[in-house]
């Protein structure tokens, strides 16, 4: 069956779904030679924990009963190895939290669509940040939601369905809220008696400074004591491959969470989750300082680079951790239409429109350092640079 066979059988929902700018972009890159990308938010395939990831199969594998309960369907919830671990890690951060208030996923991806699922009707509100993550709008804008801008003038007769928010390492500016920034965002949620949604994908990617407490740290501290949802991800610190993700938050609404999940796909992959059991003590504690220095080496040629060969024709804040660096360009240039030349000039970007729920940001663009072979990244600014 063709696309003219799929005409009026399709779901409002299936209509809504807009393709994604990255992955188009990511297409395109591939057909082009020598070209240098900073477009994808990808880790870096050199930094996977091969080995490791190695032996925990070689162990999982190595008797009859962990092999049979690797391959065997686990809770909805999740295994309760990795669930255990998580609740460990949550009370090591000082936070009362039990196995209710976690949900395993098949990556944080997972937990923005469920969450939108649960809480947002299609016509609600949703406020976001200007810019934010762009598969997260994706979602929102299937479900039939109105994505608006925490940053727009609030509309009174309205209570959203939630806030969705970073406040590390921001997907795409790579900025963090101030202490300030945290504490209003957690008294706007209550003013509006909202669900705060606190995405930290990169949450272990900090490379300056001390981390600042968590939403949900601001929003008193545990996950039964207020309105904070915590999203983490296992993708950017051991591999998005294994496709896990977690959630912590209220019991009442993890549960809820866990019925809707059970409908999309039971579980999250059973043996993901006993691989990643076995590696997270490694991943959370000598992986992530590798990572860390990586990460942080490419960030500083990136903004040498930036210095060097873009310098007044751009602006950009420095990213105390994560993958990315945000530029607003001058108010008339176009990223979206500067990308095809920019790629006949051998580099690419995510142009910043992409991010913005309401078609703005035509002047700014997302640089993602995580991929760029060291020693390419000061040739691909260059690039960039002379285009500009
Ligand atoms: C901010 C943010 N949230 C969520 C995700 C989804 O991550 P995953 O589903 O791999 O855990 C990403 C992926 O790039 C992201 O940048």
């Amino acid at each position: 069956m063709d696309e003219q066979g799929l005409r009026g059988r399709l779901t409002e929902y299936s209509g809504r779904i807009q393709p994604s700018g990255i992955r188009a972009l990511e297409f395109m890159a591939s057909r082009s030679k020598d070209l240098i990308t900073f477009g994808p938010g990808r880790p870096d395939d050199r930094c996977f924990p091969v080995d490791r990831i190695q032996e925990a199969y070689a162990s999982i594998f190595g008797t009859p009963a962990t092999a049979a309960d690797a391959l065997q369907y686990a809770p909805t919830e999740g295994s309760l190895a990795l669930r255990s671990w998580l609740v460990r890690r949550e009370q090591a951060l000082g936070r009362r939290c039990e196995l209710d208030n976690v949900l395993i996923t098949s990556g944080s991806q997972q937990a923005i669509h469920l969450i939108t699922r649960l809480l947002a009707e299609p016509g609600r509100d949703i406020l976001v940040q200007a810019p934010t993550y762009s598969g997260a709008l994706q979602i929102f804008q299937a479900n039939g939601a109105n994505v608006r801008r925490l940053d727009a003038r609030p509309d009174p007769s309205s209570r959203p369905a939630f806030i969705y928010a970073m406040a590390d390492f921001q997907n795409p500016t790579g900025a963090c809220l101030t202490l300030k920034d945290r504490q209003a965002l957690v008294e706007r949620a209550r003013q509006l008696d909202t669900i705060l949604v606190e995405d930290n994908a990169y949450e272990t990617l900090r490379f300056d400074g001390d981390p600042l407490p968590s939403l949900m740290d601001v929003d008193g501290g545990s996950p039964d004591d207020g309105r904070t949802v915590y999203l983490g991800s296992f993708s950017k610190c051991a591999a998005p491959g294994l496709r896990l993700g977690w959630v912590v938050g209220p019991r009442a609404l993890v549960a809820r969470l866990a019925l809707i999940k059970q409908t999309e796909d039971l579980q999250a992959s059973t043996l993901s989750q006993n691989v990643m059991a076995h590696l997270a003590d490694f991943v959370f504690g000598q992986h992530v300082d590798a990572l860390r220095q990586s990460y942080r080496m490419r960030r500083d040629l990136t903004l040498d680079a930036l210095e060097k060969h873009v310098g007044n024709k751009a602006r950009w804040e420095r990213p105390a951790g994560g993958f990315f660096v945000w530029l607003q360009l001058a108010e008339d240039i176009d990223s979206t239409a500067l990308l095809s030349k920019a790629i006949e000039a051998g580099v690419a970007y995510v142009p910043g429109a992409s991010f913005f729920p309401d078609g703005s940001g035509s002047n700014t663009l997302r640089l993602s350092y995580s991929t760029v072979e060291p020693g390419r990244l000061e040739e691909g600014i260059a690039r960039l640079g002379a285009l500009l």
